[in-house]
């Protein structure tokens, strides 16, 4: 079961709190992707970010992926013809569509502001799974094809009162079983009783490991947007 399954029925209650604002992130990607631009969103969740895109630009051609079957319903409700969706592994993809442009909205993973330095956190937790899942995604895009992916805060521990009465809350360790990982566990509450809980692990990438592993995939690394909430990578 992938780690997204358990969780499916509160995504949306949690992101249209304030997790994530898909409006904004709609907006810059707008500012630097033209309508002419066809865009694949790499682990798509329910389709929120795509539907945002829509409302600002009903021309745009976009594609959606996501392994989650559970996830992917509920994106397939929300966006019904208004955007081709799949399902498979980001590890395992292989299609002969080429896009202009890739997004990862924590999909693959995010880069995380830390204050001093962007680090790159993914799903995917040993090196050949990272360089394969990029260049899988590299090869989905036509030369010089932008890779971008969202810059986030510092993940940290604590409690967020949803809507209902709902709770949500994540926890944050080190991980004692794999190298520079950390394991985020959340949790959906209502009193004393837990709706949902899921574990993920999110491999760490900092300093020149960074470039190392976009450079083995087939990219280079082009730096922050003007808006300086996304990280781009090209297609070489
Ligand atoms: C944090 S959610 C982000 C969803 C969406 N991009 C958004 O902005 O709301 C991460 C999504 O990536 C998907 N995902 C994680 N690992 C994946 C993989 N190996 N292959 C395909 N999808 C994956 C999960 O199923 C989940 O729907």
């Amino acid at each position: 079961m992938n780690e997204y399954t358990g969780i499916a029925d509160y995504y949306d209650l949690l992101m249209t709190s304030g997790y994530y604002n898909h409006e904004k992130i709609a907006k810059q990607i707008a500012d630097i992707v033209s309508p002419e631009q066809s865009i694949i969103e790499i682990g798509v969740g329910t389709g929120l970010l795509l539907e945002k895109l829509l409302e600002l630009e009903p021309n745009y051609k976009l594609t959606g992926m996501d392994h989650t079957a559970a996830m992917l319903e509920i994106a397939q409700k929300r966006l019904g013809d208004r955007a081709k969706l799949f399902e498979a592994d980001i590890l395992s993809m292989s299609i002969s569509d080429r896009f202009d442009v890739a997004i990862s909205n924590g999909g693959l993973g995010a880069f995380v502001d830390s204050g001093n330095e962007l680090d790159f956190y993914t799903h995917l937790t040993d090196d050949e799974s990272n360089i394969k899942a990029l260049q899988n995604i590299a090869n989905c895009l036509n030369k010089g094809g932008m890779f971008i992916i969202n810059i986030q805060g510092v993940h940290d521990n604590y409690d967020k009162p949803l809507a209902e009465g709902i709770v949500y809350s994540q926890d944050i360790v080190e991980s004692t079983t794999k190298p520079d990982c950390i394991e985020k566990t959340f949790y959906f509450k209502k009193g004393d009783r837990i709706l949902a809980t899921q574990q993920l692990i999110y491999r760490i990438f900092q300093g020149e490991a960074i470039a190392a592993l976009f450079n083995k995939a087939g990219f280079k690394l082009s730096g922050k947007d003007k808006s300086g909430q996304f990280f781009i990578a090209s297609k070489m």
